[in-house]
This record gives structure tokens, C-alpha cells and sequence, in this order.
């Protein structure tokens, strides 16, 4: 049995795998394009980067391959509108945003024909994205990287929304290998959306000591810090979230520009995230999902795609074999 292809508007993915945007450049061109060229979707993230630096991404990716790739704006970022609207002069195949809820996203969408596909965690935001327009919708669970907008289970929400909408539902939050993608294929869900497992590969841009502290983490780092922003951040724990315990955080860790509509400026989400995948390991936060410690390899994106393609393939084969 194959993998069912993942089709989000007139867009169809051969692979039904969505790498999530991750902000501050953890998601660039290289990692994006080699997902799209296996036949996934390789997302890009506009978070805390500027639009030119964002078109810049886009040009790049674009150059590396032929395959679908779209951007992840939050739609609390202050310059969401024109990042989204760069975004679309620049080609973009489609727009997934988080963080909020933008009901002119769609308006944008419609009018330049680009599916827009919003990150929700709950019935009534998935009955309402439906309703505006969606192409698609993310179910993002607890247990995802970065900011959360819920405390439930991926799989319960998962079970709760796909009988109430017709548009394809993208599982996110947890999945690490195979097995997890075909556990929610046959929950109903249409594809998933991972992104701690695309970080411990050889094509995403960060430093090394970034990588291994996904690789050596264990259940126990991972950790819910209180992002400036309003939201839960899940993070692997380091020293600097031991600063934020401690409420010791560097002043050089301060905001001097406000990227975001709403921030409580306590500390520069952006600053820290930057400084985590430049190797500041003492003062940068490490975003990662709760589901990482499962991570503990670093492979390139091609064989990656080939291992959870088979593991999913072969658990499905096993499950109909059983159903029969
Ligand atoms: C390092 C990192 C940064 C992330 N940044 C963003 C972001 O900027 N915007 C967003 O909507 N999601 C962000 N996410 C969430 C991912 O796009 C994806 O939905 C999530 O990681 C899925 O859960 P998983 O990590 O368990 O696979 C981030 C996740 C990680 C690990």
C-alpha cells in the first residue's frame, strides 16, 4: 500500500509530509527544497526575519527545486501583511499561519490564488477557517515545537476535527517517525506537518551544537517556557532556560525593535531563538518539540523521507493485513 498523496488546492504532494516552518531561519532554502524535492512540502518561516530577507529565502529555494514550497507567517508579527504579500509576489506555492487568526489572509489568498492554510487547535477555528476559505488546515497539538496555542494531545483534537470539516486536515505536534504518521493517516488525518525531526538533518542551517542537543536530549528536557509573546514556548532546557527560572535573564537578551504586535519585552524571543542556532548555547532558547528526545540521528532530508515512508508503509500493510 502507498502513502495517499496530500492535495491542498490545485497543489499535489506525492509525499504527504510538511516540513513546519521554523522561525529565525531554522527552516531555509537548503531544508526546504530538499523536502520538496522528495515530494513533501518544504515550508519556510518569515518569523524574525525582515521581508527582504524573506524574499531573499524564497528566490533561494526556488532556485534549488522544482517542488512545492510555501512560507509560515505568524500572524502576530507586525509586518505580517507585507510578509504575506512579498510572499505571494514572489511566487509562493502556498501560506500556512500561526499564531493568531487573520480572517484577511483569505481575502489575500482568494485573490491571488494561493491556498492559504491556517494552524488551529480546536473545532470551532477549524469550522471557521473551512468556512473563509481555507485549502487545508494544521491541527497542531501540545505537543509541537515553538509557541502553542493549546494544552490538548495532538490525537484527541485529531479525532475531534476531521469528521466536521471536508478540507484536508495536516496532523502536527509529536510525529517523529513512521509509525507516527500512519497512526493518524488512519485516524482520518490527510498528511502531517513535523519539525523537530527535519532539525537533526544535514540540510538544516544550524550550528551543530544546536543539533546535538536534539540528539542527546532525553524525555525530561523538554520544557514549557513563558514566551514574551503571551504563548507557551516548548524548548529543550540549557542554561538560559535555567536564566529564565531563575529570572536572570542577560539584559543583552532585551527587545530593541518590536517585531511583534504584542510582546511583553521581558526578553527578545527573536535575539534568543538567533543566538541558540548561531551556538550561544548560554544565552539562546532552543525550541523544540516534546517528542524530540525520540530524535537521535542526524541523516540528510533524503533519507529521512525514505525511512518514514517505509516505516509508514509497512505499519499500514500490517494494520489492513490484521483488519482483514
Ligand atoms: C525550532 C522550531 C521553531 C518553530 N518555529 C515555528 C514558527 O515560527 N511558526 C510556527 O507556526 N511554528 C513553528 N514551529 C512549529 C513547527 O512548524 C511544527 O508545527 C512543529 O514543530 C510540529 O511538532 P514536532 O516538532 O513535534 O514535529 C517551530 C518548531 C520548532 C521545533
Amino acid at each position: 500500500m502507498n502513502l495517499p498523496e496530500l492535495r491542498i488546492g490545485d497543489l499535489v504532494a506525492k509525499v504527504p509530509i510538511v516540513q513546519g516552518g521554523m522561525a529565525v531561519k531554522v527552516s531555509t532554502a537548503p531544508l526546504v527544497a530538499a523536502v520538496a524535492d522528495e515530494g513533501g512540502i518544504g515550508l519556510i518561516a518569515g518569523s524574525g526575519i525582515s521581508v527582504d530577507e524573506l524574499r531573499n529565502e524564497i528566490k533561494r529555494a526556488q532556485e534549488l527545486t522544482e517542488g512545492i514550497i510555501g512560507v509560515n507567517i505568524m500572524v502576530a508579527a507586525s509586518e505580517f501583511k507585507d510578509l504575506v504579500k512579498a510572499s505571494i509576489n514572489e511566487g509562493i506555492d502556498l501560506i500556512v499561519a500561526g499564531a493568531g487568526f487573520s480572517r484577511d489572509l483569505f481575502t489575500l489568498g482568494k485573490e491571488n490564488n494561493v491556498p492559504v492554510v491556517p494552524i488551529v487547535s480546536s473545532v470551532r477555528l477549524a469550522k471557521i477557517s473551512e468556512k473563509l476559505g481555507a485549502s487545508a488546515i494544521v491541527v497542531e497539538g501540545k505537543e509541537a515545537g515553538g509557541h502553542l496555542g493549546t494544552d490538548k494531545p495532538m490525537k484527541s483534537l485529531i479525532k475531534k476535527i476531521v469528521d466536521k470539516v471536508k478540507i484536508p486536515v495536516i496532523a502536527a505536534g509529536g510525529i517523529i517517525d513512521g509509525e507516527d504518521i500512519a497512526e493518524v493517516l488512519r485516524m482520518g488525518a490527510d498528511g502531517v506537518q513535523m519539525g523537530s525531526r527535519f532539525v537533526a538533518t544535514d540540510e538544516c542551517e544550524v550550528v551543530q551544537e544546536f543539533k546535538d542537543l536534539y540528539i542527546n536530549s532525553t524525555k525530561e528536557d523538554s520544557i514549557l517556557i513563558e514566551s514574551p509573546v503571551g504563548l507557551p514556548g516548548q524548548a529543550l532546557s540549557n542554561e538560559f532556560t535555567d536564566k529564565l527560572d531563575a529570572d536572570e535573564v542577560d539584559t543583552g537578551n532585551s527587545c530593541d525593535y518590536l517585531c511583534l504586535k504584542k510582546c511583553s519585552r521581558y526578553f527578545c524571543i527573536v535575539k534568543s531563538l538567533v543566538k541558540a542556532k548561531e551556538g550561544d548555547m548560554a544565552n539562546g532558547l532552543v525550541f523544540a518539540g516534546e517528542e524530540a528526545h525520540r530524535v537521535n540521528e542526524i541523516l540528510p532530508v533524503k533519507e529521512v523521507i525514505k525511512n518514514l515512508v517505509t516505516e509508514a508503509k509497512n505499519y499500514l500493510n500490517r494494520e489492513e493485513a490484521k483488519d482483514e
